[in-house]
């Protein structure tokens, strides 16, 4: 069972969530758009993975959280290719393609294409040479 919504709570005018021709996503996934999430082609979510553009509102401590709105973030995009890791967070950044995000981590920086990250929050630990065609660690 995975939750996926896409719904205009931030007032955006459009409010995009597209999955790309090939893409699989795992179980327990919590994918919610409210402005653009774009998930391209062939990429592989594991599960328990959360992928928002929007965070709850809260400034106002004599509100509950829930009730105070909600805030836009930037647009998320990932790139065809890439493999999210399980328990992986993606909030208001994006992923380039043929990335690997490892288990756990938490992306809040954008990351370029074919770069292996990890961690909370997430940081690059190995770049694609495109010229040595190899992996090489950062
Ligand atoms: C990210 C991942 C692919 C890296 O694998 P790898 O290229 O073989 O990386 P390495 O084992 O060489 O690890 C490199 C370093 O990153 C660390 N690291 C690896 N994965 C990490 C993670 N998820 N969080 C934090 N650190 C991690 C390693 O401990 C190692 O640290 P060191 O250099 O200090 O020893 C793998 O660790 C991972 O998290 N896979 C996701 C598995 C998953 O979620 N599967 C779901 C099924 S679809």
């Amino acid at each position: 069972m995975t939750w996926i919504a896409a719904l205009p709570l931030t007032n955006e005018s459009n409010c995009n969530l597209i999955i790309g021709e090939g893409t699989i996503i795992g179980h327990l996934n919590h994918i919610y758009a409210t402005g653009e999430i774009i998930i391209g082609k062939n990429v592989l979510t594991a599960d328990k993975v959360y992928i928002s553009d929007n965070l709850h509102k809260y400034e106002d401590v004599n509100i509950p959280v829930m009730h105070q709105g909600i805030r836009q973030l930037s647009k998320v995009k990932i790139g065809d290719g890439s493999w999210i890791g399980e328990n992986v967070c993606v909030m208001g950044a994006s992923i380039g393609r043929n990335c690997i995000i490892g288990a756990n981590s938490v992306v809040t920086k954008d990351i370029p294409d074919y770069c292996v990250a990890v961690g909370s929050p997430a940081r690059i630990i190995k770049k694609y040479n495109i010229t040595l065609q190899k992996w090489e660690k950062v």
